[in-house]
Parts: structure tokens; sequence; C-alpha cells
């Protein structure tokens, strides 16, 4: 019997504390030689051997000051701070690998489309199409200050915006230049057609824009698209345009009706949804056998903060955790920030949490425990979530690094592809056609960014070719 094919991202950041906090004070770990491009070609590399999909770059362009209102508590414990440009770290780690795709988050709040469409058609260009964006719009007012405003939008109408700067940027990858628009003909001395590249204008309530995209067609042209929003308006957003979309939640009902409720808007919308796959967040601490891990799950924990934890925790929800006595429920208190995960540890919880309940859930200084077991145990686990919950994969976070990856991919990998649900080998191909088969290197033909195409359409509407550059 054919089984569902596991998915997996190996889920980083450029900097060094990401999810688990203080690990980096762990002797073994390298996070702090996150600014050297050793570092990260040296975890491509690894990815690559364990025939993971991704890696999935988180970024943040603020900083974690909700927590004792100040910065200090993230800075002491490198809680995602200092943190670097993620987008350059792919053509080095592109360089050293043929097949992982990259997924990387980029803010859209605080850039033109026009400059993120080149950069991303660069990247595709420079990965032979292995690039994709995870969308998101930000989650922190320090990030709001950094350029130059006094707070960041509304929560929802940072979805609206996104809309629309979704549709300018699928005009410039999708319907600037045609698919026959280069030549690179010598002979004639013709680089491209000028007839075939054709000028978009946009004039939305957000954005303006009359120029062509600056980059010729790429693999994929647009990238493969992420997001992670799990509030009403963010899944909403997700079922129009994410091809991947990345569920954060602790138990499997709320996996369930998260990925089923996605799945039935992206239906409604006319997508299938099979064109959408999901990832769980997911941190693992393995050995080889479970009493070796357990000892291993010790000794890290021995390097953990809980304080990093609780500074990361209070920007991601808006809420100072500070505040609250230890064993003080807390207010669901409506704000800017990640709404769905305030949500989900107050409105959506049964029980309300406590300051003392987040810490004693944290396990290695994150707000993601670890499944801590042998690889079989693991494999068994992540089998489960995936036949339970109608995901298709999972995002995993590293702890000590890159010890992690490594034990991941040396003791689970293979028990997974003996379960028979993860793949030998990688397909050939583009990201996109890595995850949805031979023959998609480009968006379906219902996925909103089609509507942008030119192909046919210039043929039929008379006047189009006006807008080409002559
Ligand atoms: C698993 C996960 C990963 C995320 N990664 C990032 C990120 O790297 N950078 C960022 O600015 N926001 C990130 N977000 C925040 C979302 O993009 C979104 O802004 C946030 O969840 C609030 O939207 P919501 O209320 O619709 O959930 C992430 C969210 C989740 C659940």
């Amino acid at each position: 019997m054919h089984r569902k094919q596991i998915r997996l991202n190996a889920f980083d950041m450029n900097c060094v504390g990401h999810i688990q906090h203080g690990l980096w004070t762990h002797p073994r770990d390298r996070s702090a030689s996150y600014n050297t491009l050793g570092y990260w070609q040296n975890l491509a590399r690894i990815a690559e051997r364990g025939l993971f999909d991704g890696i999935f770059l988180a970024d943040i362009v603020g900083v974690y000051d909700v927590y004792k209102d100040s910065a200090a508590p993230s800075i002491i414990d490198a809680v995602q701070i200092p943190v670097n440009d993620p987008l350059l770290l792919v053509p080095a780690m592109a360089a050293v690998t043929r097949h992982v795709g990259f997924g990387v988050t980029c803010n859209l709040t605080y850039e033109q489309p026009y400059l993120l469409a080149r950069r991303m058609s660069t990247l595709d260009h420079l990965t032979n199409g292995r690039i994709g964006w995870n969308i998101v719009t930000g989650y922190l007012d320090s990030a709001a200050r950094g350029m130059g405003r006094a707070a960041q939008p509304d929560h929802d109408d940072r979805y609206d915006v996104a809309d629309e700067y979704l549709e300018l940027a699928y005009k410039l990858w999708e319907g600037s230049w045609e698919d026959d628009a280069v030549l690179r003909d010598k002979d004639n001395r013709v680089y491209a057609r000028p007839e075939k590249i054709h000028r978009i204008r946009h004039h939305g309530r957000h954005y303006q824009l009359d120029a062509i995209h600056l980059s010729e067609p790429s693999p994929q042209r647009t990238p493969v698209l992420y997001q992670a929003g799990a509030s009403t308006r963010g899944r909403r957003f997700a079922a129009t345009h994410a091809e991947c979309i990345f569920v954060n939640a602790a138990n499997k009902p709320l996996v369930t009706s998260i990925v089923a409720d996605i799945r039935a808007q992206a239906a409604a919308q006319g997508r299938d949804p099979a064109d959408i796959l999901m990832f769980a967040g997911r941190t693992v601490v393995v050995g080889r056998t479970h009493a070796e891990a357990e000892a291993k799950f010790r000794d890290y924990q021995a390097h953990a903060s809980a304080e990093g934890g609780l500074a990361h925790f209070s920007s991601s929800i808006g809420v100072d955790l500070s505040r609250y006595e230890l064993d003080e429920p807390i207010r669901h208190d409506k704000n800017n920030a990640n709404n769905s995960a305030l949500e989900a540890i107050t409105s959506r919880s049964k029980e309300p949490w406590t300051v003392r309940r987040i810490i004693n859930e944290m396990g290695l200084g994150g707000r993601q425990k670890p499944f801590v077991g042998s690889a079989e145990e693991v494999a068994d686990d992540m089998i489960a979530w995936v036949e339970e919950t109608g995901i298709d994969g999972f995002n995993l976070s590293r702890t000590v690094t890159p010890e992690c990856l490594e034990d991941f991919v040396e003791l689970v990998v293979p028990i997974l592809q003996e379960r028979g649900v993860y793949k030998r080998d990688y397909a050939e191909g583009t990201l996109r056609e890595k995850l949805f088969g031979p023959g998609r290197a480009r968006l379906a033909a219902s996925h909103p960014a089609a509507r942008q195409r030119r192909q046919g359409r210039d043929q039929a509407v008379a006047g189009v070719l006006a807008d080409a550059v002559t």
C-alpha cells in the first residue's frame, strides 16, 4: 500500500537563539557561528543528506521588548537578537546543494513589492527554482518604530494590505514577461523582445506602480508561497494564497480543525485542497534508545533559559508576562501581535494558562515542548500526527545545533524510510515540482496568480498589447 509521504523542513533563523532559548550555551552548540558562511553551508549539506524538502528560515525585523518593557532580557539571552538577513544566506547554501529548497520569511509591511519581487526572482534564478517565500506582515511594534512608524498596522488591516501586495507581485512575476520574451539571439543581436514584455499598471488602495518587472522569467516565476497565520483572517488569507502552511498548535484536535478549515476554505475558492501542504511545528530530541534520548534531554535542559522563553513569548502575544503572578490566569486583551497564539492560551483554552504552566510546558526554553524518544518512537509519533490530523509534514525546530539535525538525519530518516513514509531520493525539478509533482514548476491554474498570466490573453483581448514596451 502506498503511504502518504511525510514532508520535512529544517526550521531555522539567521540568529543565535531561535525557538528553544539558552541552548547556545551548550558546549556542543554552534549557533554563535550563525554569522559565517561555513555554518550555513554545513547545515544545508546535512539537510540535503537527509532529503529534507526545505530549509525554512524565520525572520523578524524588530526586537522582543514587551517582557519587562525592555529589550534587555532578549539581548542577554540572544533571543532572536542579533538577527541577520535570511535571504542573503540562500546563494551560499544553494551553491553546495542541488535539491533542498529554501522557504524564506520576508515581511511585506516595510518593503515595496517592486523590489521584493526582483529579489525573489533573482534567488529563483540562482537556485534554479528552489526558492519559497514565507509571507508575513510582522507582529512587532518595535519593527514599526524602526521603520519610522509609531506602531504596526492593525491585525486584520495587515492582511488586506497583503492581499493587494500579492496581487501586484503576481502581476510582476506572472504577467510582465511572456514565456518567449527572451531570445538571447546573438546572430540578430536581440536579447529580449520588447513586444513580449508588458508594463504593469497598478493603482490600488495601498500601492501604485507603473513599471515592468526587472528580472527575466525564472524557473518558478512566483516563488513557492508559505504562510503561518492561523487567526480567522489569517486562515482566509492562507486559503487564498498559500501553497505550504505552517501550523503551530499544541494538540491534534486543534491542528485537525485548522487543517480541515483551511482546506475547506481553499476548495470553496475553487482551489484543489491537495495544492496546499500543511506543516506542523515540531521539536525532537532523539537517541538510539529512549533512555539515551531522556539523558540527552536532561543535558540540554540544564542549558535552557526560561527567562529567554518568556521574553520571546511576551512579544509574540503582545502581553508582558512579567506583570503576572506565577499562578494568575492570563487574560485575553486583544492587541495587534500574534492573535492566534494569544487566543490559544486564553479564549480557546479550556483552562486558562498561567506563567507557571507556560514555564512547565517549555521543556527547553521555548514554547514548543520537545518530543523525547528513540528513533522508532519519534517516527511513530510523526506518522500518527500525519495520519490523524491530515497534515503533510513538519517544520523541525533546532535545539543544540547542528547535532540535532545530524541526529535526526542519522537516526529517524532511515526509520521513516523503512516505514514507507519518506522518500529515498529527491525528485528532479523545481521546489514546486518536488512538492507537487512533475510539470508543476508554476502555480496551478486555479491559483489567483494564474489570473495575471498573459499567455493566451493578449491574442484575445485587443488593446492589451498597448502595454508592451516598444
Ligand atoms: C509557526 C509560525 C511561524 C511564524 N514565523 C514568523 C516569522 O518568521 N516572522 C514573522 O514576522 N511572523 C511569523 N509568524 C507570525 C505570522 O506570520 C502572523 O503574523 C501571526 O501568526 C499573526 O497572525 P495570526 O493572528 O493570523 O495568526 C509565524 C507564525 C507561526 C504560527
